[in-house]
């Protein structure tokens, strides 16, 4: 399969993990390289529903190594919490199928509070965070004030810095009205935890080298979307981290030109939790109608998530900017019982048309979308496996998204089943 960047598209939700769970098959690593437990790559086979935050879809896959790479912001309590969880359904997770980078960062229970009191304090200044704590432990390591997991093993230092550090962080909780914590709770807490996790613990970067040089295959999972990367987005409604490919090299320490391939996985229209702007945007009607059929609800804070057309301007960007070189549609089906169909082919601000996604986030507020409408199909295809199988007008409408995207369409998904799934061109 040769090494993969798997990313996002959109604004997050796009059915990555699905996508992941079919491509692991022909990797021998699988590597998440950035965001934390505020992602929720969801995976169904047959009966059975995996959720993952921060491990790596492939631990569904006996016989792949899964690693935590040192682009991501680890907490240990969630982490050993979803391990523990996945092992209840069944899977079996050993420091032969996990390893956790001992220089990523952590997330500490200040970095939670502060995200969570940042949030409450203001309805009008909130990003819509999901109050994982992950903008603030980002914070932390670009200040340099950050633990990392190797951290969790040497005790007596770690107990050290973390007075230092709660002293200064419960200043912070205190201003905006929240309960300040005591150092020697957290201590004992996160020092058990690190207890737990040694055995797990370990230099990535060397050991992806070594694949490197044994000619592994290497699956790279992005989480969230190009849209929500702290550069590339629609800041500050973004996440604090790069789920565009590029962040895929500094995260896991595999250079630019050990990568072969970018997939982008992007859904049949558009989804985005949390604030910000979302040009697209359904009225209420259908928003809560693609809402309920899309199931668009987060999997790790249950929020409705916001629903709308698909945005081919924003698609475009993303294309460009992760150089991707096959796409993945997801969820067709859910637009199966509409009777007309839109695509949003360009903005118009004011009197100018704009065919790329403004700077500013204030701008695309104010964009109205050109669209181009589609006739809807109005049959199932979640039993359909042959792209030429699929009726005229989904078959029209995936070939427009193409060519207004850019890229190949390669992957179609019709269903959340790991079966429902139309490989289009034999290139994946
Ligand atoms: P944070 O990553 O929790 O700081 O949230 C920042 C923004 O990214 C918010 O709009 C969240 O809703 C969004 N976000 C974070 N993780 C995900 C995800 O996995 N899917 C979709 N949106 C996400």
């Amino acid at each position: 399969m040769a090494n993969t960047i798997l990313v996002g598209g959109q604004w997050g939700d796009e059915g990555k993990g699905r996508i992941i769970d079919l491509l692991t098959r022909r990797a021998d690593y699988v590597v998440r390289y950035q965001g934390g437990s505020n992602a929720g790559h969801e995976v169904h086979i047959g009966a059975k529903t995996y959720v993952m935050h921060l491990i790596p879809s492939g631990i569904l896959h006996p016989g792949k190594v899964c690693v935590i790479g040192n682009g991501v912001v680890v907490d240990p309590i969630a982490l050993l919490k979803e391990m523990d969880g996945l092992r209840k359904q069944g899977i079996r997770i050993s420091p032969k199928n996990l390893v956790v980078s001992g220089i990523a960062h952590l997330v500490m229970p200040y970095h939670r509070l502060l995200d969570e009191g940042r949030e409450d304090a203001s309805k009008r200044h909130r990003i819509g965070t999901t109050k994982r704590g992950i903008g603030p432990a980002y914070g932390d390591k670009a200040s340099r004030t950050g633990f990392r997991v190797l951290d969790l093993l040497k005790p007596a230092a770690f107990r050290e810095k973390l007075a230092r550090r709660v002293r200064e962080n419960n200043a912070l909780l205190r201003a905006l009205g929240v309960r300040p914590l005591a150092a020697a709770a957290v201590a004992a807490e996160y020092l058990a935890a690190g207890r737990r996790l040694r055995p797990f613990i370990g230099d990535a970067v060397a050991l992806l080298h070594t694949a490197l040089r044994r000619k592994r295959d290497i699956l790279f999972e992005g989480a969230q979307g190009a849209f929500l990367d702290l550069d590339f987005g629609t800041y500050p409604y973004v996440t604090s981290s790069h789920p565009t490919s590029g962040g895929a090299c500094v995260g896991s320490g595999v250079p630019p030109h050990r990568m072969d391939r970018v997939v982008g996985v992007m859904k049949a229209y558009t989804t985005r939790v949390g604030e910000g702007p979302f040009p697209t945007e359904y009225g209420a009607v259908l928003g809560a109608e693609i809402q309920k059929v899309g199931d668009e609800f987060g999997r790790t804070t249950g929020r409705g998530r916001r629903c709308g057309w698909f945005d081919a301007v924003v698609a475009r960007a993303s294309v460009r900017l992760n150089g991707m070189d096959d796409l993945a549609i997801t969820k067709l089906d859910v637009l199966d019982h509409l009777a007309e169909i839109k695509i949003c082919v360009a903005y118009r601000l004011g009197s100018k048309r704009l065919d790329t996604v403004p700077m500013d986030a204030d701008l695309l507020r104010c964009v109205k979308p050109v669209y181009e409408t589609w006739p809807g199909w109005r049959a199932s295809t979640r039993e359909i496996r042959r792209f030429r199988d699929l009726p005229r007008a989904a078959q029209a409408y995936l070939k427009a998204i193409e060519r207004h995207a850019g890229a190949p369409i390669s992957i179609v998904s019709v269903g959340p089943r790991r079966d429902q799934t139309i490989f289009v061109n034999g290139r994946l």
